[in-house]
C-alpha cells in the first residue's frame, strides 16, 4: 500500500509527490512550519491528504513547543493553526481539520499541557485512519455505478496519494476492480502540475490497473469516439447546491461529458462538503506560481517573461454532476436536499 503521510516518532513522514514517478523520496518534517511549507509546495496534495497533513502539522507544532503556561500555549496554538490554515485556500478539508483540532484543544485544555499534546497527536492519527475507512466506504457505494468493463476517465489525482490511502475517485475504481470489474482508466495528464500523468498513472500501475495517459485536450476526442463510458473525479470543496470545485480542467471535462452523454461522477468524503456556502461562486480559487506553467519539471517551455495565469481549480456547476459518492451513501440531484441528508448522517 502506498504510504502518503504518516505520524512517526521521528516526525511527520511524507512521500514527496513533486518528484514522482521518477524518484520515490520520503521526507520527515519535525515542526509545524515545515509541514505548512510541505502543504504549500505540494509535497503533499489532494484535499483529504491536505486535511490529514494539517492535523498532523498542528499536533507536531504543539508537541515540539515548550510553553511555560497554558496561556502561552493558547497564543502559540492560535499561531500554529493560522500558519497551517494559510497554506492553500480551496480544499475545505484543510479548514475542517483545523476546526477539528481546535475542538480537541478546547476539550482537553482543562487537563493541562501534556494531555493537550497527546490528544492532538491521537486525533491526527484517528483522522488518518478515518480517511482510509471513508475511502473504502466510498468504494463500496460507488463501484455499483461503474459499468462492467468500463473505460473510465479521471482528471487529476484522487487516489491513495491524494488521501491517507486508497483514494476517493480511484478508491471507487479500486473497489470495482476488486469486485471483478475489468476497468480501463484514461488519465488526463492534468497540466500544469501533471497529477494525472505522474501520480494517477504511477499508482494505478502499482496496482496493475490498466491506464492510458492522454493530454488534457484529448478528452473530448475520446468521448466523441465512444471510448469513455463514465467520468469520475474527486473534489476540493462542494457547495450546498452540489457545485464542485476540483482541479483546473474538471469543468471542461464535465461539459464535454454532458455533450457526449457520458455520466460524470464525483467521489468525496463528507469533510469536503461546505454547506455554509450556497453555491460554487463562493469558493476561493487558488492562484499558483506562474512558473508552474512556464516550466515542466523545472525546464522552461515558454518565454520566461510571458504573462501567465495559473488558477489551480475550477468550479463545475451541479447540472453537470450525475452523482456525488460519499462514505455515507450516494447523493443525487437535487443536491441541495441529498447533500443535507448525508451531512446529517443518514446513509
Ligand atoms: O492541487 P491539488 O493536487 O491538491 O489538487 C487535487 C485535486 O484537485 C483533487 O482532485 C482533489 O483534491 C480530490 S483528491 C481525493
Amino acid at each position: 500500500m502506498i504510504r502518503t503521510i504518516e505520524w512517526t516518532d521521528a516526525g511527520v513522514v511524507m512521500l514527496d509527490q513533486r518528484l514522482l514517478p521518477t524518484q520515490e523520496i520520503y521526507r520527515t518534517y519535525t515542526n509545524h512550519s515545515e509541514v505548512a511549507e510541505a502543504i504549500r509546495s505540494m509535497v503533499v496534495r489532494g484535499a483529504p491528504a491536505i486535511g490529514v497533513a494539517a492535523a498532523m502539522g498542528i499536533a507536531m507544532g504543539v508537541d515540539t513547543s515548550n510553553p511555560g503556561s497554558l496561556a502561552e500555549l493558547d497564543v502559540l496554538f492560535e499561531r500554529i493553526c493560522s500558519d497551517i490554515a494559510s497554506t492553500r485556500p480551496t480544499a475545505v478539508n484543510l479548514f475542517w481539520a483545523v476546526e477539528r483540532m481546535k475542538a480537541v484543544y478546547s476539550g482537553t485544555r482543562p487537563l493541562g499541557i501534556p494531555a493537550v499534546r497527546s490528544a492532538l497527536i491521537h486525533e491526527s492519527i484517528v483522522m488518518h485512519a478515518e480517511d482510509i475507512e471513508a475511502n473504502r466506504a466510498m468504494g463500496r457505494f460507488g463501484q455499483a455505478l461503474i459499468p462492467n468493463k468500463a473505460r473510465v476517465l479521471t482528471h487529476c489525482n484522487a487516489g491513495a496519494l491524494a488521501t491517507a490511502g486508497y483514494g476517493t475517485a480511484l478508491g471507487v475504481i479500486r473497489a470495482a476492480v476488486e469486485a471483478g470489474n475489468q476497468i480501463e482508466v484514461y488519465a488526463d495528464e492534468t497540466r500544469p502540475f501533471l497529477q494525472g500523468a505522474r501520480l494517477t498513472a504511477w499508482e494505478l500501475q502499482q496496482d496493475g490497473i490498466p491506464v492510458t495517459i492522454i493530454t488534457d485536450n484529448m478528452a473530448g476526442h475520446f468521448m466523441q469516439k465512444g471510448k469513455i463510458d463514465c467520468v469520475i473525479v474527486g473534489a476540493d470543496r462542494i457547495a450546498a447546491n452540489g457545485d464542485v470545485a476540483n482541479k483546473i480542467g474538471t469543468y471542461s471535462v464535465a461539459v464535454l461529458a454532458k455533450e457526449n452523454g457520458v455520466p460524470f461522477f464525483v467521489a468525496a468524503p463528507i469533510s469536503t462538503l461546505d454547506l455554509s456556502i450556497p453555491d460554487g461562486s463562493h469558493i476561493p480559487i487558488e492562484e499558483r506560481d506562474p512558473d508552474e506553467v512556464r516550466k515542466i519539471m523545472g525546464v522552461p517551455i515558454t518565454p520566461m517573461d510571458a504573462k501567465v495565469a495559473n488558477p489551480a481549480f475550477d468550479v463545475t456547476p451541479n447540472r453537470y454532476v450525475h452523482a456525488i459518492i460519499t462514505e455515507r451513501g450516494i447523493a443525487r440531484p437535487p443536491f441541495q436536499e441529498s447533500l443535507q441528508t448525508l451531512a446529517r448522517g443518514a446513509a
